[in-house]
């Protein structure tokens, strides 16, 4: 089977729920402080602000890896293509550097229904018909069961490079991710500080803050290096700039990657949105 693999930066820039300026402002700080990879969607609105934010950082297109994701209202063929070169203008780009189809399911469509199912695969179809022209460099997936990648596995040659999904201490998707290793799809944890529902209940966690202490570094550092260490690559979101660099940091600060394993944790309360209902 082909494979649209390559590694994944370890901690991307994620850009969900801000918006307009503060997007603009947040993308700018996020380049100026080290960021080299971002993650938006067009379901996000504020692909244009991102573009504005890196056209003023000054740094430059090449030097970043941009991740979009097709919307659950673009599934199909033909919407998926139009939605890409759609993200495409917004970004201010020929390439992204990774595509995603955001849900396994389709909008306006019953959780149940079959048409989940087709809709995504001419979406995939899309994404592979997208790497041939050179629009995006890598193809991948977010928000897929170990179902929904088992059927795309057996309908296409190729592999997703990347699945991204909910991933945090509290919510260790132990079964996909060993079904990922094995068909070497990278998964990569959005939400690792547990999104703003679940933020202050991770912070405050006993494991997490004995981490925490015994490190000296902050609860949010041990939650994204234990993200980082789960699957390789994270996504974690502030608009604070002093939070920005404070999980930039996370990158570099930690001497030894067991000390803040905290795998023990088996339970899964996901605080975003829940996939294993669509069909
Ligand atoms: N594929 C998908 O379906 C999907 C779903 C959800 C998220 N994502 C992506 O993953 C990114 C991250 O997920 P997320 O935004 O849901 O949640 P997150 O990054 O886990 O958490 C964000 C929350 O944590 C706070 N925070 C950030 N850094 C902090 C720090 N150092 N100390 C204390 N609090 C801190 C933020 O507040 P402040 O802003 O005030 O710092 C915000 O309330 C998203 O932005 C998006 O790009 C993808």
């Amino acid at each position: 089977m082909e494979e649209a693999a390559g590694s994944l930066p370890p901690l991307f820039f994620g850009t969900f729920q801000l918006r307009g300026e503060e997007a603009s402002r947040a993308t700018q700080q996020a380049m100026e402080l080290g960021y080299r990879a971002i993650d938006t969607a067009s379901i996000y609105r504020n692909e244009e602000d991102i573009a504005m934010g890196l056209a003023a950082s000054g740094v430059r297109r090449e030097d970043v890896f941009i991740t979009s994701k097709l919307a659950p209202n673009e599934q199909g063929y033909s919407k998926a293509m139009s939605a890409l070169t759609s993200s495409l203008q917004r970004l201010n780009t020929s390439y992204l550097d990774l595509y995603l189809i955001h849900w396994p399911g389709a909008a306006k469509t019953p959780l149940e229904s079959p048409a989940n199912k087709r809709l995504r695969l001419e979406s995939w179809q899309a994404l592979e018909d997208a790497l041939k022209l050179g629009m995006i460099r890598r193809a991948g997936v977010s928000n897929f069961c170990v179902r929904h990648l088992q059927e795309l596995l057996a309908c296409s040659e190729l592999v997703p490079c990347v699945n991204q999904v909910e991933l945090h201490p509290a919510c260790f998707q132990e079964e996909l991710l060993r079904f990922c290793e094995a068909h070497k799809v990278q998964v990569q944890a959005y939400s690792p500080l547990g999104s703003p529902a679940g933020v202050q209940s991770l912070l405050s966690n006993a494991d997490v803050l004995r981490a925490s202490k015994e490190e000296g570094v902050s609860a949010a550092q041990v939650l994204i290096r234990w993200a980082m260490q789960t699957c390789g690559s994270a996504v974690a979101r502030s608009s604070n700039e002093q939070r920005l660099a404070e999980n930039l940091e996370t990158t570099q600060v930690f001497e030894h990657d067991e000390s803040t394993d905290t795998q023990g944790n088996r339970l899964v309360t996901k605080y975003c949105w829940d996939p294993s209902g669509v069909a």
